[in-house]
């Protein structure tokens, strides 16, 4: 089976449109899967939502859905400065107040968590588990610098097993790592990466009965229409800079 994993999309049209255009072009992708934070930070949530009802890609709740979807407090993205502290609320309430009640109801319907298993369970094959955060929160940043204990009882808390993958996004960085023949992928971000690349990331998987691999795919797209599209709306200019610079400028670049 191939499977491709797209997060962290972020309310971002053009980079969702272009990765869908770059799966579709494959031909071989069987299912698609998104993992959460469909909105915020960009002025498309409504579409992207749409466009990912219409396609009929099921999905997890991240922390931008859950929080949105039951007009909670705070996004649940972490701030590191008072000025991203604004930042962060000004998206926040922008992205409130601009969604239908359509799409915040499909947000709120999202599970928290999926299990799939290519080969039903029948025979031995991975188990691949998809979470925004971990298996407790969608807030808790899983980054590349976490440890290998933190990460094994991430896999034990899961119930994963040798030759089972566990994918999550949340920190729009992709990386992965095999410990005790856990697969952890980070499947970066879809419309607002943070690492350095500005281009679209998403995470092809394939699987079959001796395991699973994946590959980081990398898409251009039209990247100054969506900065464009921020400074004409009442959104932050910065965010616009964010997604030029791949997450390089320093407004808002860790979240
Ligand atoms: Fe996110």
């Amino acid at each position: 089976m191939h499977y491709a994993l797209i997060s962290d999309i972020h309310a971002n049209l053009p980079a969702l449109r272009a990765v869908l255009a770059d799966i579709d072009a494959r031909s071989d992708v069987d299912a698609i899967y998104h993992l959460g934070d469909l909105t915020g930070y960009a002025p498309w949530p409504n579409e992207v939502v749409d466009l990912l009802r219409d396609r009929a890609i099921p999905g997890i709740s991240g922390n931008y859905d859950s929080t949105v979807a039951t007009d909670y407090k705070h996004c649940g993205c972490r701030a590191e400065t008072p000025r991203d502290e604004e930042l962060s609320h000004l998206s926040f309430e922008w992205t409130r107040s601009h969604v239908t009640p359509e799409t915040k109801e499909y947000l709120g319907s999202l599970p928290f968590r999926v299990d799939i298993r290519p080969l039903g369970g029948h025979v031995s094959g991975p188990t691949i588990t998809l979470v925004h955060g971990n298996q407790t929160l969608n807030t808790v940043y899983v980054s590349e610098d976490r440890s290998d204990s933190f990460l094994e009882r991430m896999a034990s808390d899961i119930g994963a097993r040798a030759g089972d993958v566990v994918c999550f996004g949340h920190t729009h960085k992709p990386w992965g790592r095999t410990l005790g023949g856990v697969q952890f992928i980070n499947s970066g971000s879809v419309g607002r990466p943070k690492d350095g690349d500005w281009r679209a990331c998403y995470v092809l998987l394939t699987t079959d009965q001796s395991g699973a691999s994946a590959e980081f795919v990398r898409v251009p797209y039209d990247v100054d229409q969506a900065a464009n599209a921020i400074r004409e709306s009442d959104l932050p200019n910065e965010f616009a800079e964010v997604l030029k610079s791949g997450g390089a400028s320093p407004a808002m670049a860790h979240r």
